[in-house]
């Protein structure tokens, strides 16, 4: 891709398809499109043509905005079919010779040998810590020895969903270069060193699903989705005051809270529901207690998922939440009782470029594309242009990012 990098975020909600330039290591964000997302429902596809149509004029966009063409790009991928579970891989080593990058591919190569329904597929592998001879090493490039073992964190997802996903993305035209996981780029994204390297887990809570990813002595050790995001509770207001899902997002937005109690018993707000168009006054409180019941649900999904991932006593750092729903007012408190930890509501901070429209926490993952990307591409060590169901488009997390923390001179 050269000096250029291309990111889609391809949301339940908006489309986003961000130009950076490589610069000095780092993105320089010169081209930002975004569209309203069609055709997708809780991170997957539902209808590939108003899919396409969408990426197609969040891309116009974005090449209008930048004077680039945009042929190829990055992607987002969700759905509620993510699931993550460890591994182990081994290699014989050859006597009397320091351990090559092939070495270490291979050791990831076998331990990418595990059962998967044929109904699903790997999307990454992720190098958690190596071994030779049963001694932990901290970057096993050029140590001799006479076995490698690698523990991997082995991602797989429904072949169907990155499938539907890749022909909305070719109908527009652009070539997915990588498909790489919501949670993963947004984790990329918004934590800090300090953070990845204690334990946290980061929630990505969208329009359509919350994706989190566990991270833990620096790399990502669990991923899993919840098919719950703000969508949903927009889906609450319109029951509640009957009035259509754009009239309910703006209730939402104007008047939503999270906490019933921290709302005033007598603030009130007026809509004009279906029928008679006779204008009704709510009670803001009466709001918040069904705002506050979704996300107390979605929060007791994702500490389901937590326990369920074991790791539950190695989130010390606690915590982040982003995503366009984690601006709502009063939901770290909900995140921090629900999961009883810290929580940190994060955006991206360390963008450059055009990019003030982007400092917000709905752009964590679209940023976090570009950054992941670049630093898979750029450590050498390319994906198999062809993966075992023969897409062109490679995954990231074999290598690169997550790879690179095993490499000599890399004090992360
Ligand atoms: N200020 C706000 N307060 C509350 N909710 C908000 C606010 N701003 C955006 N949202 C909600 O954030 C959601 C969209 O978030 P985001 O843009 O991250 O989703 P997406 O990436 O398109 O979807 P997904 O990742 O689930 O596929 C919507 O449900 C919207 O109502
Ligand atoms: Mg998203």
């Amino acid at each position: 891709m050269g000096d250029l990098v291309v990111g889609i975020d391809v949301g339940t909600t908006k489309v986003a398809a961000i130009v950076g330039e490589v610069r000095a290591d780092d993105v320089y964000v010169v081209g930002v499109g975004v569209e309203p997302s069609r055709g997708m429902k809780r991170g997957v596809v539902t209808d590939i043509a108003q899919l396409s149509q969408a990426i197609g004029a969040a891309v116009h966009k974005a090449e209008r905005s930048s004077g680039y063409d945009i042929s190829r790009a990055f992607v987002s991928l969700a759905g509620s079919q993510v699931k993550s579970t460890s591994s182990r891989g081994t290699v014989g080593l050859v006597p009397n010779r320091g351990i090559r990058a092939e070495d270490m591919e291979k050791a990831l190569d076998s331990a990418r040998t595990i059962a998967v329904p044929h109904t699903h597929e790997i999307v990454a592998v992720i190098p958690r810590s190596f071994a030779i001879d049963d001694h932990s090493i901290r970057s096993p490039l050029g140590m001799f020895g006479f076995r490698l073992d690698v523990e991997v964190c082995v991602i797989t997802t429904l072949s169907t969903v990155v499938s539907n996903l890749e022909q909305a993305v070719r109908a527009a035209g652009i070539y997915p270069d990588r498909f790489i996981l919501n949670a993963l780029a947004a984790g990329d994204c918004v934590l800090t060193e300090t953070e990845r390297d204690m334990g946290v887990v980061v929630i990505d809570i969208g329009g359509g699903t919350s994706d989190l990813a566990i991270y833990c002595e620096g790399v990502p050790w669990f991923v899993s989705v919840v098919p719950i995001g703000g969508d949903l509770i927009t889906n609450d207001i319109t029951h509640l005051v009957h009035v259509p899902f754009e009239v309910a997002e703006a209730v939402k937005l104007q008047h939503g809270h999270a906490v019933e109690r921290e709302v005033s018993e007598t603030d009130t707000f007026v809509v004009q529901p279906f029928g008679e168009g006779i204008p009704t006054e709510f009670h803001r409180r009466e709001l918040a207690m069904v705002i506050e019941e979704r996300t107390k649900e979605l929060f007791d999904h994702v500490r389901k998922e937590i326990k369920h991932s074991g790791l539950d006593d190695v989130l010390r750092a606690g915590a982040v939440i982003t995503g366009g729903g984690s601006q709502l007012p009063g939901i770290k408190e909900i995140a921090a009782r629900s999961l009883d930890c810290p929580v940190r509501l994060a955006r991206p901070d360390r963008v450059t470029g055009m990019a003030d429209s982007l400092r917000t926490p709905a752009y964590s993952t679209s940023i976090g594309l570009l950054r992941l990307g670049l630093q898979l591409d750029s450590v050498g060590v390319q994906p198999a242009a062809q993966n075992g169901n023969g897409r062109s488009g490679g995954f990231g997390g074999l290598f690169g990012g997550f790879f690179r923390r095993f490499l000599p001179g890399d004090d992360d």
